[in-house]
């Protein structure tokens, strides 16, 4: 039967991509701007279920890159202050924005069970990922 992918079956096949294929990418997932509330809203992902669904703009790793619209590479999550814990197993944590029209409307966010493993090889193709990704949205 005729069937064309929804924009978050899209986004959650991106995420199962890079969560499988690269060993150090152990939560793959996507948060967006809430509407035009100041907070974001988990949207797909790959790897352990969380409770952080909204985060308010500035907590954590998250809101502060929601805010700064800059990439926040984080090689020991343990020596942030402004962190949110969503599993005892992480030990390192990348966030890139996704701009649409240059306005920052969401981020890839890939937490590592392996210590200071992103270097800007993966800040460049995860740049890449989020042109792609505010392409089909
Ligand atoms: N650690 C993030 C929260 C989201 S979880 O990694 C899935 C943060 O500090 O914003």
């Amino acid at each position: 039967s005729e069937h064309t992918a929804t924009v978050d079956e899209r986004l959650l096949s991106i995420c199962e991509v890079l969560e499988s294929n690269v060993p150090y990418y152990n939560w793959v997932g996507f948060y967006f701007r809430n509407g035009d509330k100041e907070e974001l809203k988990l949207g797909p992902y790959v790897g352990a279920p969380t409770d952080h669904t909204i985060i308010p703009f500035g907590k954590g790793i998250c809101g502060q890159v929601a805010v700064s619209n800059q990439n926040f590479v984080v090689p020991d999550v343990s020596a942030q202050d402004n962190y949110i814990a969503c599993s005892m197993t992480v030990k390192a944590e990348i966030v890139v924005p996704i701009f649409v029209n240059g306005e920052n409307i969401g981020q890839i966010d890939i937490d590592s069970n392996t210590p200071d493993p992103f270097s800007e090889e993966d800040e460049r193709f995860l740049e890449f990922v989020c042109t792609q990704v505010a392409s089909l949205l």
